[in-house]
């Protein structure tokens, strides 16, 4: 087969995702231009259907779009969790750790894939980097007040933001669905820890979130420039626990303490057979104190 555009490639694996999603079910979606063609898709496959999918959309286009397609639309107040989520990425390195944002929904994104059972990714082969950051820039959501406090406090993290501007030919801040700006960051040539990475950032007050997502995806497919779709899992998956807040900030709290040291067994001296002097503390037996 010849060469297959990225366009193409994107819209193969957004119909091998589609294929996944089942009759009366409610499932995410983000944005983005892999996202639309699976919002497309998902209306021919359910045409005519009693029992459409119901979809949450991560931002106001894909709702657009879901409307357009035929599919019941619903906002999170209907829904506490879904069975699974569709979306793109903008990169992927090979332990599916993913930088997402170049559409601006990242927020929107991340909260709906925390509420997914499983998180399915369609990309296509552009999409595949061996280290985070090689390509794309970080995306960091933040409030427009505090962009340059959060500017500052990203640079001491070795990170280089800059303020994404409007599309519209003005320049003006580039804002999103949740009226905030975002910061692009080039990352350093290594990141080691993408998760601390993504704790540090989030710490910073005034920022909403940031594009890393780490360990969130179950599964990703990638169009290949061969016309395939080669399917990609986590290097080992960790089970998506879906436990009450509590309940799972005590379990971490916990793994975070590491193993439980057992404790040193103590050997007791064996009893001596000569008689041993009464203890001055013992009472002499029989008697008993009033
Ligand atoms: C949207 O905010 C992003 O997370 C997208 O998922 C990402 O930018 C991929 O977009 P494309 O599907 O247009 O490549």
């Amino acid at each position: 087969m010849g060469s297959v555009t990225s366009e193409g490639a994107k819209e193969r694996a957004a119909l091998a995702a589609v294929a996944l999603v089942e009759e009366g079910t409610t499932i995410a979606v983000g944005s983005g231009s892999t996202v639309d063609k699976a919002i497309r898709a998902l209306g021919r496959r359910f045409e005519g259907s009693l029992r459409k999918p119901a979809v949450v959309a991560a931002s106001r286009r894909s709702e657009m779009l879901v409307t357009e397609a035929g599919l019941p639309l619903l906002m999170l107040d209907k829904v506490t969790s879904f069975p699974l989520m569709l979306d793109g990425a903008d990169e992927v390195a090979p332990d599916l750790t993913l930088i997402k944002g170049g559409g601006g929904a990242l927020t929107r994104e991340k909260l709906l894939a925390t509420m997914s059972q499983s998180l399915v990714i369609m990309v296509d082969y552009t999409k595949l980097v061996q280290r985070i950051g090689e390509h794309a820039l970080l995306p960091v959501e933040v409030v427009p007040f505090a962009a340059p406090y959060v500017g500052r406090k990203l640079r001491e993290l070795n990170l280089e933001p800059t303020v994404r501007i409007s599309p519209g030919g003005a320049i003006v801040p580039y804002l999103t669905d949740n009226h905030c700006e975002i910061l692009d960051c080039r990352l350093p040539s290594r990141v080691f820890d993408p998760q601390e990475l993504e704790a540090n950032i989030l710490k910073i007050r005034g920022v909403l979130d940031c594009g890393l997502f780490v360990r969130m995806a179950n599964r990703v497919f990638v169009g290949t420039r061969d016309g395939r779709v080669e399917e990609m899992h986590p290097p080992t998956s960790p089970p998506r626990l879906h436990l009450p807040e509590e309940l799972r900030e005590a379990l971490l709290r916990k793994m975070a303490r590491g193993p439980v040291t057992p404790p040193v067994p103590v050997r007791r001296r064996p009893k001596s057979r000569k008689a041993t002097r009464p203890s001055p503390h013992r009472r002499p037996k029989g008697k008993r104190s009033r």
